[in-house]
């Protein structure tokens, strides 16, 4: 099992270029997540190989539909093995708890998304919510929790507010970071490595730095190196 806090997005549309990718990568130094577009085109055969070769792997289908369905998926997803999975909080406390029932703590970690960053504030005006973006985010965190969930994936910049009302034993999975000097490729507000876990951040979800890097072993020595020994600087340490 990896100490590394980095996930590295297996952002592909075939097994045999996340394959290519992942064994120039050490399952001691990072672990790995197949989103919607890998896992359609390879499934679950694709999770299977990578846990083979020592991968832990988060499983990012963001399941959301009534409770039983979700429950069902979740129970697949860890009988498959995965590390961790995840679901959307607006699923509503009725799918998350299902969710739970069907992954008990301890076993895959399941975490929630909040709100997806895309959505701004219009885009909830259109479907009658009224509230600020960060306001439903706070909401939707604390649902996910009060149901038992593990965490949630958000941005490095809502870590920081999170860490502090959520605690620190609640998993917080960021992407949208850049090791300084990186091409931000479409990703508009980001922060290094370093920043999102003084923010709060456990886990760094790392896609296109690393995959679409030259070297992309070195890319993800030198990003464990500049996330090791880092603390959250809300004064909680992992
Ligand atoms: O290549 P990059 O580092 O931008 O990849 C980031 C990964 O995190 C992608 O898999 C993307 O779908 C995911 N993600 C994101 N922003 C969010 C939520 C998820 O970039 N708000």
């Amino acid at each position: 099992m990896s100490d590394s806090r980095i996930i590295v997005a297996l952002d592909f549309s075939s097994e045999r270029q996340a394959l290519d990718l992942v064994v120039m990568l050490d399952p001691a130094l990072c672990r790995v997540k197949v989103g919607k577009e890998l896992f359609t085109a390879a499934g679950p055969q694709l999770i299977a190989k990578l846990m083979a070769l020592g991968f832990e792997v988060f499983l990012d289908l963001k399941f959301h539909d009534i409770p039983s369905t979700v429950a069902n998926a979740c129970k697949v997803a860890a009988g498959m093995g995965v590390w961790m999975m995840n679901v959307h909080a607006l699923g509503g406390r009725r799918m998350l708890s299902a969710a739970r029932e069907a992954v008990p703590a301890g076993s895959a970690k399941l975490i929630a998304v909040t709100l997806l960053t895309s959505m701004e504030r219009s885009d909830l005006s259109d479907i009658g919510l009224e509230q600020d973006p960060k306001e439903v985010v706070a909401r939707l965190a604390w649902l996910a929790r009060d149901c038992g969930l593990d965490g949630v994936v958000c941005s490095a910049l809502e870590a920081q507010s999170l860490r502090k009302t959520m605690g620190a034993g609640f998993c917080l999975v960021t992407p949208g970071i850049r090791p300084a000097n990186a091409a931000l490729n479409e990703q508009k507000r980001v922060t290094t490595p370093r920043e999102a876990i003084e923010n709060g951040a456990d886990y760094l979800v790392i896609g296109r730095p690393i995959t679409q890097a030259e070297d992309p072993i070195s890319m993800l020595r030198r990003l464990n190196d500049e996330t090791r020994g880092i603390g959250h600087k809300t004064g909680t340490r992992k």
